[in-house]
């Protein structure tokens, strides 16, 4: 792991740094629309900075979402980034890490996440069947829907996961 890293909430003077860091890591595509809208969602997100030598070196958020038709505490990881020129040194993972315990202490059982298997299987997460996206995947991303159980949740009622306004943006989920 990478010395002299810190992760702690994000406050609102860190808003100019995380949009930064997502400027860099995905050059191809706009994710500040969602960024800026998950920062103003207060309690409703996590966001949590890595910080090294006082720059923001990585961030992540989850969202409190509920399944339609449930009761469940359930939350939607996402987006995550690191800076490109530290990629590999276990910020991703520690950042990953550090919000289970958030969600542990939020009583959240289960997190689901859009993104590569290959990397978030080494978390926990397994393909997800039961609980569907707000909008039909592309076919070749069906296995990037995933959840993982966080402590001894029930799994959740089956339905559509149902997300706040900045997660609405069907272009998040089809391209
Ligand atoms: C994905 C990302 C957050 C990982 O952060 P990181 O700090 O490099 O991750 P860690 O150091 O904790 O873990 C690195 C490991 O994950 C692997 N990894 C990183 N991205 C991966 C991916 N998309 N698919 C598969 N494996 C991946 C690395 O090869 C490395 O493997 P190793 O431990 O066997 O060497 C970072 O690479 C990133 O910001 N990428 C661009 C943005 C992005 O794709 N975000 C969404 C993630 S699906």
């Amino acid at each position: 792991m990478i010395s002299n890293l810190e992760i702690r909430e994000s406050r609102p003077s860190d808003a100019a740094g995380i949009e930064q860091l997502y400027v860099d890591t995905f050059p191809d595509e706009d994710l500040l629309p969602l960024v800026r809208g998950l920062l103003n969602l207060g309690q409703r997100a996590i966001s949590l900075v890595a910080i090294r030598e006082k720059i923001i070196v990585g961030h992540i958020s989850f969202t409190f979402c509920h399944v339609e038709g449930g009761k469940d505490k359930v939350a939607l990881l996402g987006p995550l980034a690191v800076t490109p020129a530290l990629h590999k040194q276990g910020i991703g993972s520690a950042l990953v890490q550090s919000s289970f315990k958030q969600m542990e202490s939020a009583t959240i059982g289960y997190i689901f996440v859009l993104g590569d298997p290959a990397y978030y299987s080494r978390f926990g997460f397994k393909a997800e069947d039961k609980v569907t996206t707000p909008y039909p995947l592309p076919t070749e991303w069906h296995g990037a829907w995933q959840s993982l159980k966080l402590c001894d949740a029930e799994a959740p009622h089956e339905g559509k996961i149902s997300v706040p306004e900045p997660w609405r943006q069907i272009a998040l989920w089809t391209s």
